[in-house]
């Protein structure tokens, strides 16, 4: 473990795997004090971050209900009193076809990773501002920029969060900075590239540098945007993609 973030405080949704769990190891690796969020257990996470002697707790909650976010953030205001950075990794994927989506399932993308950003960053915002500091950091996706066809719910919803990105950068500053990551293909459960076969991948991913990214590898620059070099950013989206995107 270093120093570098002994004494701060970091919220990071979607912490049971995938990206927010590596996040959450990685800043707890830093020395923070983690307060892990998802709406399942986060056991592995929070257990391997005891391991490491980090101090942590969990939550459960639902990023897209406005009742468990206010609960979220009251037992942060009772429990730590004060919030340093804010990770949104909380987020899914679905697959469907324009022509036969059901509005209720363009509603849930909608509704988890936009509206999600929305309440977790309002929440993070009420108790940042009387601090007059604090960092928050979304993940939206390389799809906001690159489109996908057959994914036109999940594309709107990584473009919005960009849009949320900028809007909230201007509104809070200078005291808090607000960024986002939109990476290309992470192997996640997200992703379940473990049931596709090296043709599907090789087809379906384009990259040049003709790998699909590891958690870890966006966890670093999350690590970098909660750091002491990061102080300049704000209202940035940085895409950890392979080259697939090139902004
Ligand atoms: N894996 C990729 O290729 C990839 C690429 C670009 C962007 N992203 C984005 O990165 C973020 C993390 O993705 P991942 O690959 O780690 O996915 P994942 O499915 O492995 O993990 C997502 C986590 O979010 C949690 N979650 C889902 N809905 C929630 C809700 N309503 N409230 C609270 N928690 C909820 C899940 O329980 C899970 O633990 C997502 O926003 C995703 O859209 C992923």
């Amino acid at each position: 473990m270093t120093e570098e973030l002994a004494g701060k405080t970091a919220l990071v949704t979607g912490a049971a795997r995938g990206i927010g769990a590596a996040v959450a190891k990685s800043l707890a690796n830093a020395g923070g004090r983690l307060i892990l969020c998802d709406q399942r257990h986060t056991t592995e996470t929070l257990n391997s971050i005891k391991e490491l002697g980090g101090d942590v707790r969990q939550q459960i909650a639902d990023v897209s209900s406005e009742v468990s976010v206010a609960s979220l953030f009251k037992s942060i205001s009772e429990t730590e009193g004060s919030l340093d950075f804010v990770i949104n990794a909380a987020g899914i994927l679905s697959e469907s076809k324009i022509t036969e989506i059901p509005t209720a399932e363009f509603d849930r993308v909608l509704s988890v990773n936009l509206r999600g950003s929305f309440l977790i960053a309002r929440g993070a915002a009420q108790i940042m501002k009387p601090a007059k500091s604090g960092r928050i950091i979304f993940v939206s996706s390389e799809l906001a920029y690159l489109g996908r066809a057959n994914f036109s719910a999940y594309c709107a919803s990584k473009a919005g969060v960009v849009g949320l990105t900028r809007a909230l950068a201007r509104e809070l500053a200078p005291d808090i900075t607000v960024n986002s990551v939109a990476p290309g293909p992470i192997d996640t459960p997200m992703l379940g590239l473990e049931n596709m076969s090296q043709e599907w991948i090789d087809k379906e991913i384009d990259i040049p540098l003709e790998r699909i990214g590891k958690p870890s590898e966006i966890a670093a620059i999350i690590r970098f945007l909660c750091g002491p070099d990061a102080g300049f950013f704000t209202g940035q989206t940085l895409s950890p993609n392979g080259g697939a995107v090139m902004i």
